[in-house]
This record gives structure tokens, C-alpha cells and sequence, in this order.
């Protein structure tokens, strides 16, 4: 039987060092995917989210660097990859959709010509001949682009990025991303910048491709909401670390750690209308020569000096972890204590 873990990712540090010193963006981070699942990744801009992906991807440049980690993708250790090797596991075997489409697509080149090279690279049933090559190319591209509801496909592989809408780039981004038909798919913030209606139907778009795919996705959002309604299990980041994780559900109907109830807190959600938002106050701190204490502790409205000290991840129920000295005990439980 396969492995159900499909991503399995050990103490992931990674730093940039920068003038003002060793920023250090993911520290200590582990990510599990499962096959199949949806994983989503919510934190504040800053909690260091994006990082932690791409040094999965293998994509982080200097002056930052993967400096310690293990990263084990179905059995194989990306880390000890050769370069070569690894870029073709880009694409092929896992795909990443950026949070700007716009600076991600190559504006030189059509949409046509992007997604054809990703179907070139990466498929190994085409015909020989160079023109049966090019047309089964072109019918897949315009397949990939209706199936991502691009409308009228076949006219629109001329034009390049700049002549589609914010929505419509996130799609064709998309497109191109599962065009190798990836086993894993990391979508960073999909949606942020596009309309409420534009928002739900790429959600909904990539979970149904993940059903139809049969891929894991990993969801990386600033919004609790979408991660309700699409994500099996969530893992909240904050300051460069994993602070909780856990079932959606579980997660969200009894947060434990203060961030994650400070997140629920400064968004809307659906049969709470009524309820004002409340914005967590202060912000992510810088994450150069952070001190070693609870990174939360200057906004948590639950700190005191027992929080002065390194605080590891602890469970707090079946399948789930959280870093708070405080939170590790069922509130029913807390109650009666
Ligand atoms: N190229 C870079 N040089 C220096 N610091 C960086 C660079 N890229 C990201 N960082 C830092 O890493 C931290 C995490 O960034 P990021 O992963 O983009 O956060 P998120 O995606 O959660 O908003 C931030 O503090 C950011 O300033
Ligand atoms: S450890 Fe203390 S400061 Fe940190 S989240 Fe828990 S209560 Fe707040
Ligand atoms: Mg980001």
C-alpha cells in the first residue's frame, strides 16, 4: 500500500540574511500533506507562509537560504535532489500558483505558448510528428483553459498576461500549474486579490479539479473563512512558526491557541454577522534576533511571565498540536480547574 503521507516536512529553517541581520522567515516549521487532502495555511502577511513553500519548491533565492530540514516528497528527500532533478519535479510533480499571477507568468510570452511548453515537458504520450505534436498540444491547452473557465479558449491562446483580468490570470495560472497534472498543488493566496464571486468560483474550481485529479492541495490563505469551507485540516503560522494545527473543524469551533482565537475574532463569519470585528492589535514582529519567549506574547492578551520561555508545539487532542503554555487543556477543562 502507498505511503498516505505525501509530503512529510522535518524542522524546516530558512534565513535571509539581509543588512539589518539574519531575518529567520521559517523556523522550525513541519508540514504533513496526506494523499488527497486539502491542507490549508492561514496567518497574518509576514507569519512566513509563502517561504515556507517555496523552500519546498526548492525556489528560495539568495540572500536567503534552506539552512536546515528535511524535506521527504512521496519517499524522496527533495534537499539531496540535484538541481536538474529537481526542476523537473517542479511542475511535473508539484505545482505552486503565486499570489501575484501577474510578476508569476512570463509577460513575453502568450498564454498559448506558456501552457504549451508545460504540456510539452511534462507529457509523455504525445505523437511524433511535429504537427500532430502541435495540434494535440493545442487542443489540450484549450482544454486545460475551458476547463479553468476561460470563455472562447481557442481564441484567447494568442494574448498574452497583461490582456486578461486579475481573475482571469489567477485561472490560466492555475491552468498552467495543473497542466502536468501534479500530485500536489500549492495555491498561495489564490484569491486575494480578486472579487468575492471571482474568489468563490477559483475555490471551487480547485476543488473540483482536485477531486477529478485526485491531488493534494495545499491552501495558503489570510482567511479563515475560505479555509472553513474548503480545507480539511489547517495549520496556523505565525512569526515564522506552526503556533496550531489541527482538523478544520476542531480547529475552528475550539481554537487553543489565542493567535488562531484572535484570527476567528477578525473575520466574518457566516451565522455571526452581528458580531463586530476585532482586529488582533500590534503586529507580526520583525523576525531578526527574536528573543526566546513566546512570539506572540507582546499581542496575546493572555501572556504573564510564565510565557517568558521557548514553547514547543504540544498536542491537545486527537490529531492536533498547539504552542501555548495556557491552551493545552480543553476549555471545559479549564473551567473547572
Ligand atoms: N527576499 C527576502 N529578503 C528578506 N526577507 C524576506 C524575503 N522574503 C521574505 N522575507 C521575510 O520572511 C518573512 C516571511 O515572509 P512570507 O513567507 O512572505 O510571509 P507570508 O507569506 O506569511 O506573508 C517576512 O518577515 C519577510 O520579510
Ligand atoms: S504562551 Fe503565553 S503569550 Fe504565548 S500564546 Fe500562550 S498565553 Fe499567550
Ligand atoms: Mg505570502
Amino acid at each position: 500500500m502507498k505511503d498516505p503521507i505525501l509530503l512529510d516536512v522535518r524542522g524546516l529553517r530558512t534565513v535571509f540574511d539581509t543588512r539589518a541581520g539574519r531575518v529567520c522567515a521559517v523556523d522550525g516549521v513541519d508540514v504533513i500533506v496526506q494523499r488527497g487532502e486539502c491542507l490549508g495555511i492561514v496567518g497574518e502577511s509576514g507569519s512566513g507562509k509563502s517561504v515556507t513553500f517555496a523552500s519546498v519548491m526548492g525556489l528560495v533565492r539568495p540572500p536567503g537560504r534552506v539552512e536546515a530540514g528535511e524535506i521527504i516528497f512521496d519517499g524522496v528527500n527533495l534537499r539531496q535532489l540535484p538541481p536538474r532533478q529537481m526542476q523537473a519535479l517542479r511542475g511535473r510533480d508539484i505545482a505552486m500558483t503565486m499570489q501575484d499571477a501577474l510578476t508569476a507568468l512570463n509577460p513575453t510570452l502568450t498564454i498559448g505558448e506558456q501552457l504549451a511548453e508545460m504540456l510539452a515537458a511534462h507529457a509523455d504520450d504525445l505523437p511524433r510528428s511535429r504537427s500532430d505534436r502541435r495540434r494535440v498540444i493545442r487542443a489540450r491547452s484549450v482544454d486545460m483553459l475551458t476547463l479553468v473557465g476561460i470563455p472562447s479558449a481557442g481564441d484567447r491562446l494568442g494574448q498574452y498576461p497583461h490582456e486578461f483580468s486579475g481573475g482571469m490570470r489567477q485561472r490560466i495560472m492555475i491552468a498552467i500549474a495543473l497542466a502536468s497534472k501534479p500530485r500536489l498543488l500549492i495555491a498561495d493566496e489564490p484569491t486575494t486579490a480578486l472579487d468575492v464571486t471571482i474568489q468563490a468560483q477559483v475555490l471551487e474550481l480547485i476543488s473540483n479539479l482536485r477531486a477529478e485529479f485526485g491531488m493534494s492541495v495545499v491552501l495558503i490563505t489570510h482567511d479563515l473563512g475560505v479555509v472553513a469551507e474548503h480545507c480539511d485540516r489547517v495549520m496556523v503560522m505565525y512569526a515564522g512558526q506552526v503556533v496550531e494545527e489541527g482538523p478544520t473543524e476542531r480547529v475552528i469551533s475550539d481554537p487553543r491557541h489565542p493567535y488562531t482565537r484572535g484570527l476567528l475574532a477578525s473575520v466574518l463569519r457566516p451565522g455571526l454577522r452581528g458580531q463586530p470585528i476585532r482586529p488582533i492589535r500590534g503586529q507580526v514582529p520583525e523576525l531578526i534576533d527574536l528573543l526566546p519567549q513566546c512570539r506572540f506574547m507582546d499581542r496575546c492578551p493572555e501572556a504573564d511571565e510564565d510565557c517568558r520561555h521557548l514553547i514547543d508545539m504540544r498536542p491537545v487532542g486527537p490529531g492536533r498540536r498547539a504552542r501555548c503554555i495556557r491552551t493545552a487543556l480543553p476549555t471545559t477543562e479549564k473551567a473547572k480547574a
